[in-house]
């Protein structure tokens, strides 16, 4: 091989090396105290992007209340009963754009019978509707006054963009095919990297323990693996990205175990946890049975949500924006859940 050979060898490796750099510019903004070096890293071109894609839509006009309640209208309402007949189009009209803008009315209604429960679309948001009161009413210590609205997670799709599913057990076609223990797959869930490519089982429904350092010399009451290790590493890499930042907006690296000196944002992504769990256990996995198969997961559970589902790349949802104050009928009162319904599936 000659020199002009060997040259050209090392510039398409560079080109390869490099393809996953971001080009720059970046700016870095100071996040934590000062001398900590916890610096957030971004580049303006991909802001602009995230600001674009966080635009709110126009919010129709809030309708007086002074018209009859829906509950004396209508044959089959019970979440909605207690608003009147112009907040209740309003909010049917407004859910439409939200969550099924090119199907309309028909993605959850029967159009010759509105009171209908035919349609498991229907028998899933009006269960959306209790779970997004909850959110707003029960886990303020996560969403704040600022709160969340359907179109913060479907964003005009009746499916969220980001949703999760448990992962099927690993086809291994021959016996000497080694088990590769859910990880190894450079999964897009965990960024790319080889770590457990499903962290959500068992941290956003189950409640296995996310913290694996010792705090003494001797590993005495923490038993911890350098696997499970792995698998808090898998959860925080999509916190990360979910959130679209780096592990120092919630973390002094000095010592990630370590509470003291750490910004309040990782109180917040405690909740954060605890919210996706319960949102999980107690409402997306009763839906299983209203779900028709073809919505399931490979092993036959109901779809999911995690931090990407609101976040979306953003440190808060819609850049912090609150939709919530136009739609104060989704602010509560948390109504009784609901059980959901079992759809005749055709
Ligand atoms: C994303 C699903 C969804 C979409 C889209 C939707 N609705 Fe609804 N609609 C519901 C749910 C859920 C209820 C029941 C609410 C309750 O139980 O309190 C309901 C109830 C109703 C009722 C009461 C029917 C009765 O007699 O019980 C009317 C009327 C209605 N919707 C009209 C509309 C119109 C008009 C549109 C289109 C502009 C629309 N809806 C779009 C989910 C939807
Ligand atoms: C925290 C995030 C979140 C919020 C808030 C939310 N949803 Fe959902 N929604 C989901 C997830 C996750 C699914 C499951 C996706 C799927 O169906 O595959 C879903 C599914 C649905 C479906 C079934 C879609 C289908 O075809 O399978 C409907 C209809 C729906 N939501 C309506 C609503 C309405 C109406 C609201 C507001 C009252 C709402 N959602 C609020 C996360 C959310
Ligand atoms: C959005 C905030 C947030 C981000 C970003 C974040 N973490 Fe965490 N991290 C937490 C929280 C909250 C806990 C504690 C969870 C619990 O106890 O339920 C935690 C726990 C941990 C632990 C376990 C500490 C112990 O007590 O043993 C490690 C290790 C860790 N994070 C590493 C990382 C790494 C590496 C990154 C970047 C890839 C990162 N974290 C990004 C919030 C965050
Ligand atoms: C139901 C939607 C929803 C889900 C799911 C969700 N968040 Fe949030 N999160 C929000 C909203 C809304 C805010 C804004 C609250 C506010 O304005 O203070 C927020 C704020 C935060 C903040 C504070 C950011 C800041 O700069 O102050 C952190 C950190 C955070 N979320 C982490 C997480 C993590 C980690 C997860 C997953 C374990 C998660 N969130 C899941 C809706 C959600």
């Amino acid at each position: 091989m000659n020199m002009r050979q060997l040259l050209s060898i090392a510039g398409l490796a560079a080109v390869f090396l490099l393809a996953g750099c971001e080009r720059p510019p970046t700016d870095t903004v100071q996040h934590g105290y000062r001398g900590t070096g916890m610096v957030q890293v971004y580049n303006p071109r991909t802001l602009d992007l995230k600001t674009e894609a966080n635009v709110l839509p126009v919010a129709l006009p809030l309708a007086p209340g002074d018209s009859p309640k829906a509950s004396t209208l209508y044959k089959n309402v019970k979440v909605l009963g207690n608003l009147s007949n112009n907040e209740f189009t309003r909010l049917m009209l407004s859910m439409t754009s939200w969550v099924a803008p090119t199907e309309g009315c028909a993605y959850c209604h029967n159009p010759a019978n509105f009171a209908e429960d035919s349609k498991y679309t229907k028998v899933v948001a009006r269960r959306m509707i209790e779970m997004t009161r909850h959110i707003n009413t029960d886990w303020k210590t996560h969403v704040a006054e600022t709160g969340v609205t359907c179109y913060t997670c479907h964003r005009g799709n009746p499916v969220p963009s980001n949703i999760w599913f448990k992962e099927a057990e690993q086809d291994k076609g021959a016996d000497f095919i080694g088990d590769r223990a859910g990880q190894n797959l450079a999964a897009t869930s965990v960024g790319l990297s080889s770590l457990p490519s499903d962290p959500f089982t068992p941290f956003l429904l189950g409640e296995l323990d996310i913290r694996i350092n010792s705090t003494t010399a001797l590993p005495t009451g923490n038993r911890h693996s350098i696997k499970q290790a792995e698998w808090t590493y898998g959860l925080m890499t999509h916190m990360s990205s979910a959130l679209g930042v780096n592990c120092t907006y919630c973390h002094n690296t000095q010592s990630f175990a370590n509470w003291k000196g750490n910004p309040p944002q990782r109180a917040v992504a405690w909740h954060g946890i605890r919210m996706a769990r319960d949102l999980n256990t107690a409402y997306m996995e009763p839906l299983t049975s209203t779900f028709p198969e073809q919505r399931l997961g490979p092993t036959g559970d109901a779809p999911k949500a995690n931090c990407a589902t609101c976040h979306q790349g953003a440190y808060k949802p819609l850049n912090g924006q609150s939709m919530l104050k136009s739609f104060p009928e989704l602010a509560g009162p948390g109504a009784e859940p609901t059980a959901p319904v079992k759809v005749a599936k055709k």
